[in-house]
């Protein structure tokens, strides 16, 4: 028999359907809540409450786990590549082999972006931060693609839409930040794969010919695939809800990039290397920052530590952590500031603060010493994971738009001012 939870208000008792998912989450439908009682659930920065079912990928933050469609996140980080991540996500299943050629192939024929990008990218000063030049470039895909615009195509037609987005947005990130450093942009180079394609994208000097590392290669397939999608995340969210009102993909994504952008969520990779260097020029008091991240009346927070949902170690911060040391190694890298991270967080999960708060690193914490190692700036670094996290919003936006979901519009309680006369004033 279907289980029911019962609400009882003002003498009136209900019952509320109760919904199980495939791993005895168990979650009640208020959705009648209101027409039955006239009361509406008040839940401030959504802590609790779900704003979809999906099938995509299934977190447990009590238990550390991660799953996209089934298949847990250390073996897609040590066993497949980004754009078999990509597939996964997007399609609903691991592709073989000959799938992926095909989305490969598919992948390279859009890498090109229309010259006139160009144009636009010059419009920007050379110190704009990326983040916003990339989210204004997904938004203009709708203007050099008008048809793209309508949400409700054939699949094919969406999914060429997906497809463009996917190829160009490598480009448009290699070429945003050759446009910061005053270099010519570099071309896609269709032989090369999906990463090394981007990395040569970023990183040829124009005076040089490429050298082509299949170690960064590997570990960027790694960062990529570890970013790749989160379920109901603030910028998920967001894509979710701005294509709700049937905007377009692009517009919805490009809505999730902003909400990426601030420290609390994506931009935190930044946060964290701005904070352990300002610590290690503060010469390297690690006990004055744990007291300032304590302290309720400092607005200091340990950044790169705590997350909203998981109450035990991220199991992506694991496997970055363990990638950093390599890569670091493999490239004979010392950075002192990795052994600052290192020295930040031993203390910090031994202080009676973060214990009790079940707060851990999350996967920030060591991403952006690895992009240092490999080379990008900081202001690169929340760009790279909107990167990683796009084909998370492409398989989620989708998965709205095939469930037909409603406009997505929460209610308040309103807390304002009650009606007061209008009093004209003079306006002559
Ligand atoms: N340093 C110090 N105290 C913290 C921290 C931190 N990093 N994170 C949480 N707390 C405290 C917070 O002050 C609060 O204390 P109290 O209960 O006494 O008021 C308690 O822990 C709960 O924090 P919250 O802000 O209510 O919890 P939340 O679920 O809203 O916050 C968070 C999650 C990620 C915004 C928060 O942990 C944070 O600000 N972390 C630093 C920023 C960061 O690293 N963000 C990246 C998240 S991972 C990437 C992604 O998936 O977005």
């Amino acid at each position: 028999m279907a289980k029911k939870a019962y609400l009882e208000y003002d003498g009136k008792k209900i019952a509320l359907p109760v919904i199980i998912g495939t791993e005895n989450e168990v979650a009640i439908d208020i959705s009648k809540l209101r027409s039955e009682t006239g009361l509406i659930t008040l839940d401030k920065g959504f802590k609790n409450t779900g704003s979809t079912t999906s099938e995509i990928t299934y977190l447990d933050g009590e238990k550390g786990i991660l799953r996209h469609r089934g298949y847990s996140i250390e073996d897609l980080a040590s066993k497949s590549t980004f754009t078999e991540v990509c597939y996964l996500l997007i399609y609903g299943n691991l592709p073989t082999s000959n799938q992926l050629l095909k989305f490969e192939i598919k992948l390279k024929s859009h890498t090109l972006v229309h010259e006139d990008f160009k144009i636009i990218l010059d419009g920007f000063p050379s110190n704009a931060h990326p983040m916003g030049i990339l989210s204004s470039l997904i938004t203009s895909l709708t203007a050099f693609y008008p048809k793209s615009i309508d949400p409700n195509r054939s699949g094919d037609k969406v999914d060429l839409s997906i497809i463009r987005m996917l190829s160009k947005f490598p480009t448009f990130v290699a070429w945003s930040y050759k446009k910061r450093i005053g270099h010519p942009i570099v071309y896609p180079d269709n032989n090369l794969d999906y990463c090394s394609n981007f990395l040569k994208m970023m990183f040829k000097m124009p005076t040089e010919n490429y050298d082509y590392n299949p170690l960064i290669s590997d570990v960027l397939n790694k960062l990529l695939i570890l970013h790749a999608d989160h379920e109901q995340n603030c910028s998920t969210s967001t894509v979710r809800i701005v294509g709700s009102s049937l905007s377009s993909i692009y517009a919805s994504i490009s809505g999730g990039m902003n909400a990426l952008w601030g420290p609390l969520h994506g931009g935190a990779n930044q946060a964290v290397i701005e904070m352990l260097e300002k610590i290690k020029k503060d010469g390297s008091n690690i006990n004055k920052y744990i007291k300032k991240a304590k302290d309720k009346n400092d607005p200091f927070r340990l950044m790169g530590f705590g997350h909203r949902v998981y109450r035990n170690f991220d199991p992506r911060a694991k496997i970055i952590k363990e990638a950093a040391d390599n890569v670091l190694d493999k490239l004979g890298i010392n950075d002192p500031i990795l052994d600052l991270a290192k020295a930040l967080e031993k203390i910090a999960l031994k202080d009676q603060y973060f214990i009790d708060k079940k707060l851990y690193p999350n996967v920030d914490f060591y991403s952006g010493i690895i992009y240092r190692a490999l080379g990008f700036p900081p202001e690169m670094f929340t760009v790279m994971f909107a990167f990683g996290r796009l084909p998370g919003w492409i398989a989620q936006w989708k998965e709205m738009r095939k469930n037909n979901e409603p406009l997505g519009r929460p209610r308040q309680i309103y807390t304002g001012k009650k009606s007061l006369k209008y009093v004209e004033i003079d306006k002559r």
